[in-house]
């Protein structure tokens, strides 16, 4: 279904969004952005025709969530690898599976993964398409994350301001977002055009992220930060957001190339814990060398 418009998906109609898929269902969480998705056991092998759905339920909601789920790093990893080659992270995996990357909390944590709004890896030439979140030990309240849609945002800025962004290009720094957690670290450094195109969709996405972007490229730094800004507002605005509440075995799958999130942290002392794997995006040819 994905380009074509005569079978899309129409999200407001209560009738077709629960069955637009063959084998699972998906309850859209808000009009603009998630879903959950029911009927589908992780920990099992998935049919082509499970995988065929569950892509087309990515592409359509950008984020899917599924709720008691039971994996170990190996079964995560399984998972992610449906959809494409796994992406070590720039910061250490897990020993035995150095894919999976540990997300852990406690009352020793002096900073959380994820505690600024980002675009994961946007420092890599080419950012993973995704990445998949188990979690399995959560605090008594508190620990959600939010996830907004870039399309959302690239599609409400104005005319004017879609045409003088698509004139730009941004860099990306991985030491802004993992100097802190390291910083003896060599992260890596990429530019991407401010505006880009979501390879399967192909529509526009808004592409700077707090966590990552440090500049706009070829303006002055004045320039650059007060549109930087400008930008991370906009992208921020409520109405392009959903807030996942978190359930011990619940899993979220999230689109990179369309989205951003943040991972509250407002349940110090307490322990929050999870695992989690990035799928490998695809070169495009919007990808610029840094
Ligand atoms: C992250 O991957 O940025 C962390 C998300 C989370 O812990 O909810």
């Amino acid at each position: 279904m994905v380009g074509d418009a005569s079978e899309a998906v129409d999200l407001a109609d209560p009738e077709t969004r629960f069955m637009a898929y063959k084998t699972i269902t998906a309850a859209p969480i808000t009009p603009t952005i998630g879903a959950e998705i029911g009927g589908i056991d992780l920990s099992q092998p998935l049919s082509s025709v499970q995988l065929d759905d569950l892509n087309q339920a990515i592409a359509d909601h950008q984020v899917i969530f599924f709720r008691e789920q039971t994996l170990d790093p190996a079964a995560l990893k399984r998972v992610g690898q449906y959809f494409g080659e796994l992406q070590a992270h720039a910061l250490k995996g897990l020993p035995d599976h150095p894919e999976v990357r540990k997300l852990h909390a406690d009352e020793t944590s002096k900073h959380v993964a994820g505690e600024e709004w980002h675009t994961d890896m946007s420092c890599l030439a080419v950012p993973p398409m995704g990445s998949i979140l188990y979690m399995h030990t959560l605090p008594p309240q508190g620990g959600d994350t939010i996830f907004a849609s870039m399309y959302a945002a690239y599609d409400a800025l104005s005319d004017g301001m879609k045409a003088h962004l698509e004139t730009l290009t941004a860099t990306h720094d991985g030491a802004l977002a993992f100097g802190r957690f390291d910083p003896t670290g060599k992260y890596p450094i990429a530019v991407h055009p401010v505006i880009r195109t979501h390879p399967v969709t192909g529509k526009k996405v808004l592409f700077v992220n707090r966590g990552f972007t440090s500049h706009i490229n070829g303006v002055s730094r004045e320039e650059s930060n007060a549109l930087l800004q400008y930008l991370y507002l906009h992208a921020e605005n409520a109405y392009f957001q959903m807030r996942f509440r978190w359930t011990p075995g619940a899993v979220a799958f999230w689109d990179n190339r369309c989205t951003q999130h943040l991972a509250i942290w407002d349940y110090y002392p307490h322990v929050r814990s999870g695992f989690r794997v990035q799928v490998e995006g695809r070169a495009d040819a919007y990808t610029i060398a840094a």
